[in-house]
């Protein structure tokens, strides 16, 4: 699986698919907006912006992130903003609190709603958004960019993957008895009290987002610069497709919307040489192999309490293996069997043979890449969506996560040695590695696919569903079960009216049956 010659073939069969889309008929002008994300969410975008760049379309992208693509045919735009910015969080210290994460929500994201539009970029971009043939848009925490989707075609692109606030927008209203919230992912079947859990987020989410909290005081901002404008949820029902981050293979197979596309894992790429440093180290571990940690880019491991980093040390001073650990600054009194790196090439790394076990955040890019190189999983969640993640890795026995105020040398070196010497978690990592690379084009040729559709077809209007556009009352069908039991209720008093005329015509009056019955 891992070898060069399957790298070699899935470069060879890529390359073949890659190209069977007909050339586009003319250079599109396509708008990205990202402004509240962090770096992986635009890691979602890239793979996307830069295959339409390539086939000759103009990408423009509105971030609150520093430049980064060189590719000639996209431009980054930085609102340089100061809210919400992933560097001045630590995640760890909200992960104590898990109100406090929303209550950064409820106070950065009005303030960017007040002042993004004076920054004059910004400003200078919305007053020429018609000139795009569509945009799309970061589907999380970015309504304050709702008023650019007025009268364009625009598309989501769900970096989280499959989010049910969002496929409601669709009119696909998920079914909480097995659709998992994007929180937290349950054993299968869920048990009675998960299921009452999972119904309580997928009500209670959406109401504290979208009418008790973040988005009204969004929408007072808003209103007061654009007093002309539909209210934000109305512009955001004029959804033309939802682009998932996910794949049916590496989370629940749910019912979708012709709307809705799966292009999970386009970031995901096959193997390229290591540097020769990282290589030999790596082949020089012998037959433990090698044991790779990295907490991403949001989760930063200099944030780390300094007590958790002592037991890792510890722990890998007790272990055979060799150790690859991302950290992004010096670190004493490290074990030989260590190296520390800023900056590791992750899926070369992870496609390696050698490399045995990854011990994550649980982000959903990183476990994406550690299935599609098919390699086994320790995982840390501090929050968002890490804790379903892990919850899905440890369900499907891709691995198992420890929980951080739980961790002592002794659970760290079990879990390790428990991942590395039971073959049964690299067999299934392969169980479902190889349907995830299993698909008729590449995911993110599919999403180039339906991007140009829905410019293609002005917004792709087929694609609606109309339950888009039915009420609550209308969707769960209240007015028919009320005119159902109204018709029941008038049908038995005329039944009973017709029977009372037909017995009293019979017995006569009432006097007279009680008088027979005695
Ligand atoms: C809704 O979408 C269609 C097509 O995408 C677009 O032409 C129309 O202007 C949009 N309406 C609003 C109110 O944005």
């Amino acid at each position: 699986m891992k070898s060069t010659t399957m790298c070699v073939l899935v470069v060879m069969l890529v390359g073949s698919i890659m190209g069977k889309l007909s050339p586009p008929e003319r250079s599109y002008k396509i708008l990205m907006l990202l402004p509240v994300s962090t770096r992986s969410h635009r890691n979602v975008f890239m793979p996307l912006a830069e295959a339409l760049a390539d086939r000759g379309h103009k990408i423009v992208m509105l971030t609150n992130q520093p430049k980064s693509s060189k590719h000639p045919n996209i431009e980054d735009i930085p609102h340089d903003l100061p809210y919400f910015r992933e560097e001045d969080i630590n995640f760890f210290e909200n992960s104590k609190n898990p109100s406090g994460i929303f209550q950064l929500f409820e106070t950065a994201l009005p303030t960017l709603a007040r002042e993004l539009y004076k920054v004059p970029v910004v400003k200078d971009l919305y007053e020429r958004r018609k000139e795009f043939d569509v945009i799309v848009i970061d589907h999380l925490f970015n309504e304050a960019v709702y008023p650019f989707l007025h009268e364009i075609p625009f598309i989501t692109l769900s970096t989280s993957g499959m989010e049910p606030r969002q496929s409601s927008v669709l009119g696909n209203v998920l079914n909480p008895a097995f659709a998992p919230n994007f929180l937290e992912d349950y054993p299968r079947p869920m048990s009675l009290w998960h299921r009452l859990y999972n119904t309580f987020v997928h009500i209670g989410f959406p109401l504290y987002w979208r009418k008790w909290s973040v988005v009204p005081q969004i929408q007072k901002e808003i209103s007061a610069q654009f007093p002309e404008l539909p209210l934000l949820l109305d512009l955001e029902r004029n959804v033309s497709l939802s682009l998932l981050n996910s794949h049916f293979s590496i989370s629940t197979p749910l019912p979708l919307m012709p709307s809705q596309v799966e292009v999970g894992a386009m970031h995901c790429r096959p193997a390229k040489p290591l540097p020769h440093e990282l290589e030999s180290w790596i082949t020089g571990a012998g037959s433990s192999g090698v044991i790779y940690f990295s907490l991403g880019s949001v989760a930063r491991s200099t944030t780390m309490p300094v007590q958790y980093r002592d037991l890792f040390i510890q722990a890998f001073r007790r272990l055979p293996q060799r150790v690859i650990w991302k950290y992004e600054e010096e670190l004493e009194d490290v074990p030989d069997n260590v190296m520390i790196s800023k900056w590791l090439p992750q899926q070369d790394i992870l496609a390696h043979n050698n490399v045995k076990v990854f011990i994550t955040h649980g982000g959903l890019l990183s476990m994406q890449e550690a299935i599609y190189h098919a390699t086994p999983l320790l995982a840390l969640p501090i929050y968002g969506d890490q804790p379903r993640n892990s919850m899905f890795i440890k369900r499907s026995g891709l691995g198992d996560f420890l929980i951080w105020e739980e961790l002592t040398v002794d659970v760290i070196v079990d879990a390790l040695t428990k991942i590395l010497n039971d073959p049964k978690y690299e067999e299934n990592v392969l169980r479902i590695s190889e349907p995830l690379r299993d698909q008729p084009v590449p995911p993110t040729e599919l999403a180039v696919f339906w991007t140009e559709y829905v410019i293609r077809h002005k917004g792709a209007p087929q694609l609606r569903s109309p339950a888009a556009q039915l009420s609550w009352v209308e969707f769960l069908m209240l007015d028919i079960i009320f005119l159902f039991h109204l018709a029941m209720f008038v049908l038995l008093f005329i039944l009973r009216r017709i029977v009372r005329i037909i017995t009293d015509k019979i017995f006569g009056r009432d006097g007279k049956i009680k008088k027979k019955n005695d």
